[in-house]
């Protein structure tokens, strides 16, 4: 682990110093930390991996909010179509919540109000300000065409212009920046952001003095001090060149029949819309080698990515000697018979994949943690995701994974459930942006 931690650190480096890396360490033109003092009425977007949702946020200024939301589920095809369709089913949902909510009887958004929109589109994008955002690739099994290498903002634009609405779009946000903010206005001693959910990434905030890359920008002027939080993308570490993690043959089927071979190295072995999968290879080979199934249909098994990764979580939970609930997820998904022994090895299995994961996260921490010096004073790490906030005992496997690492000081690094960041978060960093634009600053 610790060997993973130093090529991780340098790999954070490196994003740093030069554009156009691989883990790109994204600055996100969120410069420094919100005062609490933040407030009025925003509106979120957020489209993360598997739900779009959007939300109105009022903002107290003392450090409180409420918030009033609408979820809807992304279907497999809304993923693939073309992205000019994705945008607009973002739109017609922004619309659809506005006209419910306009003058409803808590009277939330007032007739002609002009709102701020800060926009979570949770993937990688490079910014030359906060309001833009070019996306380098899809990741999470998206791929609608004629979206990477384009301004996400722009395309989000064109969409809402056909609704003719009182909105504008201040910020591009990542779901991690949004984490990182929204758990900072509540407890400041937050300082690394991370999201374990159908992905994996971080965000923290950096010097502006310490990231090369950007000198040009001359933002230093304006402050000498200036921080801005950096996206690291971290789930692309060791893409491409299978140099630092170990992989099992399992891993690499994962990778190699996905949407997009060789990327994303380190999410394929952490975030959630891979571990069930892993966990269904491991299966199919044991029926193929004739150890599991003798004589029963197995065909259901073999669908790809029928294995939920909740269904790892089920099994770790279960709380009978027989394994009951194991036996009803095996009939009732696979129409599959289990013995207790295949049913043991099955839990033991999922223990190994969600260990494993957590293991390897909390290699991701440690990376930032020792680049930015935060062993000793300690800090506290927002996390969210449904691995994060669903998988029993994730939390705690992280933790000793730290101690593994650092040794007893590995306890002043200490992970907690993050704020909503995709819209709160998302709504606070929309309040900072304006008042930055008010205020005539980058
Ligand atoms: C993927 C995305 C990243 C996001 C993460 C968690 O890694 O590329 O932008 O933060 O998933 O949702």
């Amino acid at each position: 682990m610790r060997i993973i931690v130093a090529a991780f650190e340098e790999t954070l480096e490196l994003g740093l110093q030069k554009p156009g890396q691989v883990v790109p360490m994204i600055p996100t033109f969120v410069f420094g930390w919100p005062t609490g003092q933040e407030s009025g009425d925003y509106l979120a977007l957020d489209l993360g991996g598997t739900n779009l949702r959007v939300c109105l946020v009022t903002l107290s200024g003392e450090g409180k909010f409420e918030l009033t939301q609408t979820k809807y589920r992304l279907t497999e095809e809304q993923k693939q179509e073309d992205g000019s369709k994705l945008f607009d089913f973002c739109a017609d949902c922004v619309a659809g919540f506005i006209r419910a909510h306009i003058g409803d009887k808590d009277g939330s958004i007032k007739e002609g109000q002009e709102l701020a929109l800060g926009f979570t589109f949770s993937y990688p994008c490079t910014q030359d300000r906060i309001d833009q955002g070019t996306l380098i690739r899809w990741t999470k099994g998206f791929g609608a065409p004629n979206v990477e290498g384009r301004d996400v903002a722009e395309l989000f634009r064109n969409a809402m212009a056909k609704h003719h609405l009182p909105v504008t779009l201040t910020a591009i946000i990542n779901d991690t920046t949004g984490a990182l903010i929204a758990s900072h206005y509540v407890n400041p001693r937050t300082k690394i952001g991370v999201i374990f959910g159908t992905g994996c990434n971080a965000a923290y905030m950096e010097k502006v003095e310490k990231i090369e890359k950007i000198n040009h920008l001359n933002l230093l002027d304006e402050d000498p001090e200036a921080e801005i939080a950096i996206n690291c993308e971290w789930g692309a570490f060791d893409s491409f060149v299978h140099q630092h993690l170990p992989r099992t043959k399992y891993d690499q089927i994962v990778d190699e029949s996905s949407n997009k071979p060789g990327e994303q190295a380190f999410e394929k072995l952490i975030a959630g819309r891979y571990l069930g999968e892993i966990m269904r290879l491991v299966i199919c080979d044991l029926i193929d080698e004739g150890v599991l199934f003798l004589g029963q249909n197995t065909y259901k098994i073999e669908i790809p990515y029928s294995f939920d990764t909740a269904f790892l979580s089920l099994m770790e939970s279960d709380p009978t000697d027989e394994l009951l609930t194991i036996i009803g997820l095996f009939t009732f998904f696979f129409g599959l018979e289990t013995t207790l022994a295949e049913r043991q090895f099955f839990r033991a299995l999922s223990r190994l994949i969600g260990r494993r994961a957590a293991r390897l996260s909390a290699c991701g921490i440690a990376a930032i943690v020792s680049k930015k010096g935060y062993l000793d004073e300690g800090c506290a790490v927002a996390a969210d995701g449904s691995l994060y906030s669903k998988y029993p005992g994730f939390a705690d496997r992280v933790h000793e994974g730290l101690v593994d690492i650092f040794g007893v000081k590995g306890k002043n690094i200490v992970t907690h459930h993050a704020e909503d960041g995709s819209g709160v978060g998302s709504a606070i960093i929309a309040a900072m942006t304006k008042k930055r634009r008010d205020e005539q600053k980058f």
